[in-house]
C-alpha cells in the first residue's frame, strides 16, 4: 500500500489589508525583490502602491517586471530571470493573477537552477529549491499562490507544459480580499469558474483523501454560492472574501489530490484557439461531470448536496446529473461564454485539441474515469 501524502509548506496570510503587514516578514527574505506583474492592470493594482513604500521602509530594493501576458511563455520568464540577474535580486514577488503567479514561480526557480525550464515537465523535475518567492493573488481563481504548479507555454510542440514540484512551492502567499474588489465581472466570472473547477475536481480525482476532500467540498460551497454575487457587485466585501477563501482551499486540495479531464482539455483549447484559461474550464466543466458521473456517483451526489441542491431520495446517478446541469445553468448566468461556439473555437479543430489534451497524462491519470481519445472527442463535441 502507498501512503498518502498531504505536504504544504506555505505560510499563507489571509484577510483585508494582509498586503500592509508583510514589512517585517519580507525583510527576512533579502535585499533586493524582483516584482512581477502582468503588462495591463495588475501592473498598477493598489498593492504596487502599498508593497513599494513597505519595501522601502525596510531597506529593500526594487525591481520590476510588468511583461507577463496571459499564457507565459518560456522566452518571458527568461527574460525576467536575466532582469533579477543583472540587478542582483534575491527574492522574488509575484502579484496578479495566475499568469504573473506562475511566472514568478518559474524565474525564483531559474534563479536557483541551471538549465532549461522545458526539461522540467512533469512532476519532481526541478532539482533545486527556487529561490525565496512570494505571491500575491489579485484574482480569486487559480489558487497558484498556494501550489507547486506552474503552467508555462513553450513545450517541443508549443504547448502549454504543466511543471509540477515541491521546490515551486511559495514562502509565504499573502491573500487580500480587497485586491479582487476591482475585478471586472467577466475576470471574475472566468477566475472564479476555475476554482469552482479545482474544488470539483479536486474531490473527484483519483488521489483525493480526508484532508484534501473536506478542502475541496467546501470550497465548492463557498464559490458555488458566491460567484454570481461577486460578479454583479464587486464591492461586496463578503461575497469577495468568500471567493477568495473557496480558491485558496481549492488550491491546497488540487495541490495534494491532482486535477481531471476539464483542465486537461482547457490546456489543449488555450494552447490552441487562446481561449481564456477560466472561461475553457467553465464550458468544460458541467460536460466533464456527465462524462464522469458513472465513475463516481455518490462524489458528485455530495457536491449536489453541498451546493444546496435538493437531491435527498434521489438516486445518486439522478442527483449527480442535478449537480452538472447546476453548474451548467451557473455558466449560463455569467458574463462569459458557455460553448465553444461562442468562445470562438471551430468545430474542425476538435480532433486535434482531443489529440493534444490526449497527451496529459498527468491530468488524465487523476480523472476519476478512464478514457480513450474517442470520449475526448465526444466531450469536446457537448460543448460546442
Ligand atoms: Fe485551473
Amino acid at each position: 500500500m502507498t501512503a498518502n501524502v498531504y505536504r504544504f509548506p506555505v505560510q499563507v496570510l489571509f484577510g483585508e489589508g494582509c498586503v500592509k503587514e508583510l514589512g517585517a516578514l519580507l525583510k527576512s527574505f533579502g535585499k533586493h525583490a524582483l516584482l512581477v506583474t502582468g503588462a495591463g492592470p495588475t501592473s498598477r493594482s493598489p498593492a504596487v502602491a502599498v508593497l513599494a513604500p513597505l519595501l522601502e521602509e525596510n531597506g529593500i530594493a526594487l525591481s520590476r517586471f510588468q511583461e507577463v501576458m496571459p499564457d507565459p511563455d518560456m522566452e518571458t520568464v527568461e527574460r525576467g530571470a536575466a532582469l533579477a540577474r543583472e540587478r542582483g535580486c534575491d527574492f522574488v514577488i509575484g502579484l496578479g493573477g495566475g499568469s504573473p503567479l506562475d511566472a514568478a514561480k518559474i524565474i525564483a526557480a531559474l534563479l536557483a537552477n541551471e538549465g532549461e525550464p522545458a526539461s522540467w515537465e512533469g512532476v519532481g523535475r526541478v532539482p533545486r529549491r527556487c529561490k525565496p518567492l512570494i505571491c500575491i493573488p489579485t484574482t480569486a481563481g487559480t489558487g497558484s499562490e498556494v501550489t507547486s504548479v506552474a503552467v508555462i507555454k513553450g513545450g517541443k510542440r508549443g504547448q502549454k507544459m504543466s511543471i509540477v514540484s515541491h521546490n515551486l512551492y511559495p514562502l509565504l502567499a499573502a491573500i487580500d480580499p480587497e485586491l479582487t474588489y476591482t475585478m471586472p465581472p467577466g475576470l471574475t466570472a472566468s477566475t472564479g469558474m476555475d476554482a469552482l473547477t479545482h474544488a470539483v475536481e479536486s474531490y473527484v480525482a483519483r488521489r483525493a483523501w480526508e484532508p484534501t476532500l473536506a478542502l475541496s467540498l467546501r470550497a465548492v460551497q463557498l464559490i458555488y454560492s458566491n460567484l454570481e454575487r461577486a460578479c454583479a457587485d464587486g464591492s461586496d466585501a463578503e461575497a469577495r472574501r468568500s471567493m477568495c477563501m473557496g480558491s485558496f482551499l481549492a488550491g491546497m486540495a488540487v495541490t495534494a489530490s491532482g486535477l481531471g479531464l476539464a483542465h486537461a482539455l482547457s490546456h489543449a483549447l488555450g494552447a490552441h484557439s487562446g481561449v481564456a484559461h477560466g472561461t475553457a474550464v467553465a464550458i468544460l466543466l458541467p460536460r466533464v461531470m456527465r462524462f464522469n458521473l458513472e465513475a463516481c456517483p455518490e462524489l458528485y451526489r455530495d457536491i449536489a448536496a453541498t451546493m444546496g441542491l435538493d437531491v435527498s431520495g434521489l438516486p445518486a446517478r439522478r442527483a449527480a446529473e442535478a449537480a452538472a446541469d447546476a453548474v451548467e445553468e451557473l455558466v449560463s448566468a455569467l458574463p462569459i461564454p458557455s460553448s465553444l461556439k461562442e468562445a470562438g473555437v471551430v468545430e474542425t479543430s476538435i480532433e486535434t485539441l482531443a489529440a493534444e489534451a490526449f497527451l496529459n497524462t498527468r491530468l488524465r491519470s487523476s480523472n476519476p474515469r478512464d478514457t480513450v481519445l474517442e470520449d475526448l472527442v465526444e466531450v469536446l463535441r457537448a460543448a460546442q
